[in-house]
């Protein structure tokens, strides 16, 4: 049987401006690659290898990133949801436009540990009409919940004040088996509160009528990136499981777990975990501390950084300044000389202490 992908990436990612301003969640790059590359990538593992990928806000930009996904070796077919209307209308919209097969549906701003094709083999080696992926949140009321009871999956509910005994959140990757029955649920929605056809109520149609639609609790970890503390939290994540690799210059001194892209040169000092991205810099008198990823062609002069990301083609001149916490969006320019600094920036900013 087919297996098609639909990825969802029409979000605007208001909590994560300024940096969204220009650069969707999905493409931001976390060591070295962007997340929907990363995302594809897993899929293409376990056999899917056509696409649609569901744009809206600033989707030529993932028209650039992917085009027609033969880098990649899979076909992307774009879809464009004019209106936000909701994660069903956007699965929906992809159907409209051809997707058909079982469809591996997954929400761009998601993360799992270690991907998410292991769960697919699951789906594929079983008969089921839905498949879900549930998992334990200290904060429920965020998120869709699934309430379980003598091992199925009775209720769902989008978001509920008091979250239900016996529940668990519903993360974003949801997997049907026949195309028709996701179309005759659809159709059978209604715009809820917030005027979105919600997929927490699409699933709910295939339990009311008489559907198999089962579930795994995940025990990895799993980020849904809102905002720039999640950003951080999923690139610490990532950082913990690097395994070191040089292939850079190393003129100074690396300690610890760390990553040096080729035609990176390390002059000063870094503590992993740590990543330092393609034709970076790193200069004489600068400490990278420890969890921070530095995209390429960035070039960072004195001061020392700690537990940030620092997008493509920035120049940092830190004189005796440290950054922490921060988000330095592309193409950003930033001389500081002193102080604590924690910075979320967008691109081509420039910021100058003179
Ligand atoms: O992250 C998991 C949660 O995602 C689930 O627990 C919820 O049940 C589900 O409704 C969803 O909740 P959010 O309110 O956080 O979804 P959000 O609006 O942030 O959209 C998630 C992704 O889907 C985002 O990457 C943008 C994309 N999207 C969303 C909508 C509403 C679209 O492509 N089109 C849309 O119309």
């Amino acid at each position: 049987m087919k297996l098609t992908g639909i990825i969802l990436v029409a979000g605007e990612g208001t909590r994560l401006r300024p940096l969204t301003y220009t650069l969707p969640k999905p493409i931001i790059p976390l060591m070295g690659k962007p997340l929907v590359v990363r995302l594809i990538e897993d899929l293409k593992s376990v056999g899917v290898n056509e696409f649609h990928v569901v744009i809206g806000h600033l989707g030529f930009l993932f028209r650039q990133v992917l085009g027609d996904g033969a880098s990649i070796g899979v076909k992307v077919n774009y879809v464009e949801q004019r209106e936000r209307l909701g994660i069903a209308h956007a699965i929906h919209r992809a159907i409209e436009e051809g997707a058909n097969g079982q469809l591996i549906v997954y929400l761009g701003d998601n993360y799992f540990q270690g991907g998410v094709s292991n769960f697919v083999k699951v789906f594929m080696e079983n008969e089921y009409d839905v498949f879900i992926v549930l998992t334990r949140h200290r904060d429920p009321t965020r998120f869709g919940n699934a309430v379980i009871s003598d091992g199925r999956v009775v209720k769902l509910i989008e978001k509920p004040k008091e979250p239900p005994p016996n529940s668990y959140v519903v993360t974003g990757v949801y997997m049907f088996s026949d195309p028709d029955d996701v179309e005759r649920a659809f159709k059978s929605l209604k715009p809820s509160a917030r005027g979105e056809y919600e997929i927490t109520e699409l699933i709910q149609w295939f339990i009311d009528n008489g559907r198999r639609v089962s579930y795994t609790v995940t025990n990895g970890w799993w980020k849904d990136m809102g905002t720039p503390q999640d950003m951080l939290d999923l690139m610490y994540l990532m950082l913990d499981e690097t395994k070191p690799r040089i292939e850079g210059e190393v003129k100074g001194e690396v300690n610890g777990r760390v990553i040096i892209e080729e035609g990176a040169v390390i002059e000063g000092v870094v503590h992993g975990p740590a990543y330092i991205g393609r034709g970076s810099l790193v200069g004489r008198d600068t400490v990278i501390e420890h969890y921070v990823d530095v995209e390429a062609n960035v070039s960072i002069n004195g001061g020392s950084i700690s537990r940030s990301l620092i997008l493509d083609n920035v120049r940092l001149e830190l004189g005796k300044a440290r950054v922490v916490d921060s988000i330095i969006g592309p193409s950003t320019r930033i001389r500081l000389s002193n102080g604590v600094n924690r910075l979320i920036i967008g691109e081509g900013n420039i910021i100058e202490n003179i």
